[in-house]
């Protein structure tokens, strides 16, 4: 990508995303103008940490900033309380006041938890995305949700807080590992079914790292708008979990050992052929759907069985007494939330397994 893209998002605050090569380094300069002079404490995790952060740190010390920073071991089984509890800790040792910030360097599992520090400390200070993978850089980064997990399953502690700034350098994608690349292309093939054929058919007639700028821009504004339209999550928000109550179980049965966007890749897929065989969807979708994942190399199905898979789901936040909500893609571009009696959700998902 020649320049760097700009994306705002109308929230309360208003933020911008900013998009491009070599941002990491610039990064002091240009949160200057968003945050002023004050304290930042960056966290990261130990794969992160050691190719990043000096990077960052200087950036951020040239530009004038006080800086500390706190590393912490990789992993979604790390994204509990223990690490949310000591980067708490962290954070009062370095005396953060109410005017201070905190800077997210990483997966989504960094931005989740540094993001949840942020909103519970002092009872709310400030913080920035400086995301890593293609999963944060097309998702988790912006629209302000942050969570840990809990025994009981994925994301059940957590707060709304809107980052004051997102910088995606797309140069931290090269680093990655095919299969944490493959993770973001989940997230991103997810919203391309969301929004429709233009974003979708970027998946069916190329490869993902042909074009990942554009993917990228297309889906943080797709994101940004359902984002500006329901910040809280009470109705279209909802939609963006397509492929996740099926994910979020087969993370859980794979005790987190399957990582976030290999179990949404199969939690679609499962739901797609779901959708089809029941009626719901146009004939074809769900083999598009299966193709276009396929071809980033990730799983369209999953070993768990279904009485497995809906016992997990059912202990997710997304059940509501008797009932649970799930995404229906029925089109590209149409997907439906329905909202069903908890006991159909194990027909749905047996539905959706198997070739
Ligand atoms: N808040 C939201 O809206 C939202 C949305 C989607 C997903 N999520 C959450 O995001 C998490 C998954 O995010 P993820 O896939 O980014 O996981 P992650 O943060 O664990 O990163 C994946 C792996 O890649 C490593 N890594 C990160 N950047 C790297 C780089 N540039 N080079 C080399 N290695 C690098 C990490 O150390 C880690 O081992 C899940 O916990 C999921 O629940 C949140
Ligand atoms: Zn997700």
């Amino acid at each position: 990508m020649s320049s760097v893209q700009t994306i705002e998002v109308h929230t309360a605050p208003t933020y911008e995303v900013t998009i491009g090569v070599g941002l990491l380094r610039e990064c002091g300069a240009r949160l200057k103008t968003v945050l002023g002079g004050c304290r930042i404490a960056v966290a990261a995790d130990s794969n992160v940490a050691p190719l990043y952060l000096e990077t960052v740190c200087a950036s951020l010390r040239d530009a004038g900033f006080a800086v500390c920073s706190y590393v912490f071991p990789a992993g979604e089984a790390h994204k509990n309380f223990t690490t949310l509890s000591a980067i708490l800790e962290f954070l009062a040792e370095s005396q953060l006041t109410r005017t201070d910030c905190v800077a997210a360097l990483g997966g989504g599992v960094t931005g989740d938890m540094a993001g949840f520090a942020a909103a519970s400390y002092l009872r709310g200070i400030r913080y920035v995305q400086l995301p890593t993978t293609l999963l944060s850089t097309v998702d988790s980064s912006v629209g302000g949700k942050t969570a840990i997990d809990l025994a009981a399953g994925k994301n059940l502690a957590g707060a709304f807080l809107q980052p004051a700034a997102v910088l995606c350098d797309t140069d931290c994608l090269r680093s990655l590992p095919a299969a944490v690349f493959a993770d973001g292309a989940a997230e991103a093939i997810k919203t391309g079914v969301l929004s429709g054929e233009t974003l979708f058919s970027l998946f069916e007639d190329g490869t993902l790292t042909d074009a990942p700028a554009e993917i990228i821009a297309r889906c943080i504004r797709y994101k940004a708008g359902v984002v500006e339209r329901d910040e809280k999550e009470q109705g279209e928000r909802r939609k963006l979990n397509l492929g996740h109550t099926v994910g979020h179980a087969i993370e859980k049965c794979s005790g987190y050992a399957i990582p976030h966007g290999h179990a949404v890749a199969a939690g679609l897929a499962v739901m797609a052929r779901a959708s089809e065989r029941l009626g719901w969807a146009e004939p074809g979708v769900s083999a598009r759907i299966a193709a276009c994942l396929e071809k980033n190399g990730l799983p369209t199905g999953t070993d768990y069985p279904a009485e497995a898979l809906a016992k997990a789901a059912l202990a997710d936040k997304k059940r509501s007494g008797d009932s649970i909500t799930i995404v229906v893609p029925k089109a590209i571009g149409d997907c439906e939330l329905k909202r069903i009696p908890v006991t159909e959700l194990l027909p749905i998902i047996a539905a959706g397994l198997g070739g």
